[in-house]
């Protein structure tokens, strides 16, 4: 029997086993759950040709091409001169204790293919693959997928998310194909849906146990993620941020490396894989000063005032959040010239001189001298007809000769493909950044693309973020998409707040909530009190449940605090104090979700001796009483429980909820970490629309 020579890539409860024959590419031999592959027969001797196939079986290798006899999905679709296929050899395996690069290289080309698998903080791994021309004719590159990986044994259902505005993130569950899975997006945007990304999921994997794999391509625009069934029954990944063609042509010396895949392989269930994905994502963010900074509470104007603002009344909005606490106070849209409704002025980047004829530094004074940082809305990316840039340039923005420009929500879409439009983006913000003390911009993207831009106009805008960053590193940016459509680990290596949605209904966001706390950490989601009824929904909810569910996130505000009457402005008031006190303990660790019986929910944030557990009841109570909620994460210590809040309806716990209840608000009930997470922690019965807020401290 032949040992095969292996490279191995190992990490927290996973392993990458490649074999490394003396001739030919590196083979997939195994990603998954950790194994000590020593002592492994070569793949040739276990396999050997079947009928009516190729005498000599091409295995999967490190970089699978087609063309070659492997019948799989390729990495890399390249047009040569002479229309030759591509064929890698001269492999190298440089094999690191946190890193494999695998590089193959088609000498009659001249292009090298490289793949690297890196393993990030928290035990995630990063796979990508870049290409470089080392020849002398330009290539051009059809498709290149960030990695094609074989599927870790074991799984067997997929979960991903679809969505729409002000309906981000649904949920969807299908079994592993029997031929293919596809989720492709076409938007120029990742879409409402969330990143590119999924959740495999092993047999009867849950919230804490079972395989779980978890995806997300770390890229801003169209995208592919796919699954197809192989010939031995197994299933095969790629994962590609989508190419139009002819638009990536690399000029010999020229290289290219695809957007990142994070993947997240847990035995630990959804619960394991969402911890290694935040811990990524943390990894990828770049902070003013190196690090976050307790996330300061927002009011954002856009539901408060819509377009219908001047000096006056955003100063008395100011004066109003600063009032209950707020920290920072965002100008949404409308404050640009021209810009009474969504009609016109998107591209012209000044004050309004009717609304704000003394421009806005006064407004941002004022909202500094009331204490709090001062955030603005821009739209960088999009143009109306109606704009003095758009009749300045009217060739600047993506269009095809001839044919009609389509607007959605009366905006057309800049082309950063062009060097001389990203000059002019970067320079009308300089100046606004340069002229106003801004801390904060809102970046939106409310639309759409069509026509297409293609990768290079995701290139585009990445650039222009960096550069705005390097010029002004002290301020923070949101990435906003008509809600949440630019959610995404690619856009967050510049931004640091997602906005998730329009609909801010309390109802609506818990599962949106949930969807975006898969792939992101909830410091960077953007969560808001929003009046009641709610703008998008209609539906009615009380300001407790509205807060206790915003404060999951990064919270914020999204009304005028002066139209509440009294009683309810004092209790926003309250939550916004209750948010500060705990928001090193929502935002400073890990997160565990669960569903217990008769339609609860819960969810804790925290770290090993602290945790903050919300209880959450959607539906009227089917039982008499609730089940205790059985908290896996809650195992290894004894504990102290508080009931900290309960926020719904003025009825949250029934009437003749236990006295023990009533006493956990004043005085910390013990529980051992065996009982919590076996039996369970009993909960008092609640109403509709309503949830608990409980602190958990380990005992010493
Ligand atoms: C988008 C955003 C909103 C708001 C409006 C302004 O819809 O999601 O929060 O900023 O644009 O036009």
């Amino acid at each position: 029997m032949t040992e095969a020579r292996l490279a191995c890539l190992h990490g927290n409860g996973w392993s990458i086993v490649f074999e490394c024959p003396d001739a030919g590419p590196p083979i997939w031999r195994h990603i998954g759950e950790r194994v000590d592959p020593a002592g492994l027969p070569a793949l040739a001797s276990l396999r050997g040709a079947t009928t009516f196939s190729l005498d000599e079986p091409v295995p999967m290798a490190a970089i699978p091409l087609g063309g070659t006899g492997w019948f799989g999905p390729s990495v890399l679709a390249v047009r040569s001169q002479d229309g030759a296929a591509l064929l890698l050899s001269d492999w190298q395996v440089e094999e690191t204790a946190d890193r494999l690069v695998i590089t193959g290289a088609d000498p009659v080309l001249g292009l090298a293919v490289t793949l690297t698998l890196a393993s990030q903080p928290g035990g995630a791994l990063a796979a990508t693959t870049s290409i470089e021309n080392r020849g002398t004719a330009p290539i051009c590159v059809d498709a290149l997928a960030s990695a094609v990986l074989p599927v870790p044994a074991g799984l067997d259902r997929i979960m991903a998310w679809t969505g729409r505005h002000t309906g981000e993130l649904a949920e969807t569950s299908a079994p592993m194909p029997g031929h293919g899975w596809q989720r492709e997006t076409r938007l120029g945007i990742p879409g409402h849906g969330g990143p590119c990304g999924a959740l495999l999921l092993g047999e009867g994997a849950g919230w804490h146990a079972g395989l779980v794999l978890a995806v997300q391509l770390a890229w801003s625009g169209d995208a592919r993620l796919a699954i197809e069934r192989q010939e031995d029954g197994g299933h095969v990944l790629l994962a590609q941020a989508r190419l139009l063609p002819g638009e990536l042509r690399l000029a010999p010396g020229a290289r290219h490396e695809a957007p990142p895949l994070l993947l997240a392989l847990s035995q630990g269930g959804r619960g394991g894989a969402m911890a290694m994905m935040h811990a990524a994502v943390r990894a990828r963010l770049d902070w003013p000063g190196g690090a976050m900074r307790p996330r300061p509470v927002h009011l954002n104007s856009w539901e408060a005032c819509y377009f219908a603002h001047d000096e006056a009344r955003i100063r008395r909005l100011a004066e109003a959040a600063a009032a209950i606490g707020v920290e920072r106070f965002i100008l949404d849209d409308g404050w640009f010239r021209g810009r009474n409704d969504d009609r016109a002025g998107l591209g012209d980047w000044d004050a309004d001189p009717a609304k704000y004829p003394r421009g806005l530094a006064p407004v941002a004074a004022h909202v500094h001298g009331l204490g709090m940082e001062f955030g603005l809305w821009v739209e960088p990316e999009m143009v109306n007809p109606d704009s003095d840039l758009y009749r300045a340039h009217p060739d600047w923005v993506l269009y095809l000769p001839g044919q009609p420009r389509p607007t959605a929500r009366h905006q057309l879409v800049l082309d950063l493909r062009r060097a001389e439009v990203r000059d002019h983006l970067f320079r009308a913000l300089d100046r606004l950044l340069a002229s106003v003390p801004i801390d904060y911009l809102k970046w939106d993207h409310n639309r759409a693309l069509a026509p297409a831009g293609g990768a290079a106009q995701v290139a585009g805008t990445y650039d222009l973020l960096a550069r705005l960053r390097a010029a002004h590193p002290a301020v923070e940016i949101e990435s906003c998409a008509a809600g949440g459509g630019r959610i995404d680990a690619g856009i967050a290596r510049f931004t640091h707040r997602f906005w998730t949605s329009d609909n801010i209904d309390a109802l609506s966001r818990i599962s949106m909530q949930r969807g975006v706390l898969a792939f992101m950490p909830p410091e960077l989601m953007g969560a808001h009190v929003g009046v009641s009824p709610s703008h998008a929904t209609g539906r009615v909810q009380s300001l407790a449940f509205r807060a206790a569910i915003a404060a999951q996130g990064h919270f914020g505000v999204e009304l005028d605090p002066d139209a509440l009457d009294d009683a309810e402005r004092a209790a926003l008031a309250e939550w916004i104090g209750f948010w500060k006190q705990w928001r090193h303990i929502i935002h400073g660790g890990q997160l565990h979700m669960g569903e217990a019986a008769d339609g609860l929910l819960w969810q804790a944030h925290g770290t090993g001796d602290d945790w903050l557990l919300w209880v959450i009841r959607l539906d009227p109570a089917r039982d008499r009483y609730p089940a205790p909620i059985r908290l896996p994460f809650a195992a290894a210590r004894d504990w102290q429980v508080r009931l900290l809040r309960h926020a719904g309806p003025s009825a949250v716990l029934t009437p003749r909820a236990g006295a023990a209840f009533k006493a956990m608000r004043e005085t910390p009930q013990g529980f051992t970490g065996s009982w919590l997470a076996s039996a369970g922690l009993p909960v008092p019965g609640q109403a509709p629309e309503s949830a608990l807020i409980l602190h958990l401290e380990a005992l010493p």
